[in-house]
């Protein structure tokens, strides 16, 4: 477990929306000095209340057993959380949607490091293909918003190389120009 990142975990989560077969997921992310919250909204086929129930059990899965996916995803994301006196809130309805928030205290000592978040954002936008993904972002009240939608309207083909570099590229500018300390 040493290994994760609170982005690995951002990529599960939205897995998770993606394998719920969402055509739309928003990706919120904020952050300000102590906190580091994240949610992802989806219009996926959505949980009854006997899964919603089950959801944080260890090994619980709906998927496919032979499928590499073991089911730990959440548990992962809310023992994490929790360790830094965060927590995870997930609401759910059936055919409806999911959405998922998880808030993370990140001057804690046990906290996991943020991880590569351009990165991982990047590789989402570049790979969520039919599903379209809004990512919002915020830290300490500046912000921007960015689209796969968006971005393809630009781009047209982002499977191109040269799209995806640019992408990485603009996601890396954005994250700098909020993340950069105010004189
Ligand atoms: N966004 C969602 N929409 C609908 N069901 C969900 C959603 N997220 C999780 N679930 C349900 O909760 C179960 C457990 O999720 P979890 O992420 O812990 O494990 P997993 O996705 O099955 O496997 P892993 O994350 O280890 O690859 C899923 O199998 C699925 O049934
Ligand atoms: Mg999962």
């Amino acid at each position: 477990m040493g290994l994760r990142t609170i982005a690995d975990h951002i990529m599960d989560i939205v897995q998770n929306s993606l394998n719920a077969g969402a055509s739309k997921i928003i990706l919120t992310i904020e952050q300000n000095k102590n906190w580091f919250c994240f949610q992802v909204e989806d219009n996926g086929k959505g949980m009854d209340q006997e899964q919603l129930f089950r959801i944080f059990d260890p090994f619980y899965t709906t998927r496919d057993p032979r499928i590499r996916r073991v089911g730990l995803g959440l548990p992962f994301l809310k023992q994490a959380a929790e360790a830094t006196g965060g927590s995870v809130q997930i609401k759910s309805t059936k055919g409806v949607g999911t959405t998922v928030k998880a808030c993370f205290d990140t001057s804690h000592v046990d906290c996991q490091e943020i991880g590569e978040l351009s990165d991982s954002i990047s590789t989402l936008l570049i790979s969520s293909n039919d599903v379209e993904l809004i990512v919002c972002r915020s830290k300490d009240g500046r912000v921007y918003t960015v689209s796969n939608i968006e971005l393809k309207e630009l781009l047209k083909d982002l499977s191109s190389p040269f799209a995806i570099k640019l992408v990485y590229q603009a996601i890396e500018e954005l994250e700098k120009s909020i993340i950069e300390e105010v004189p």
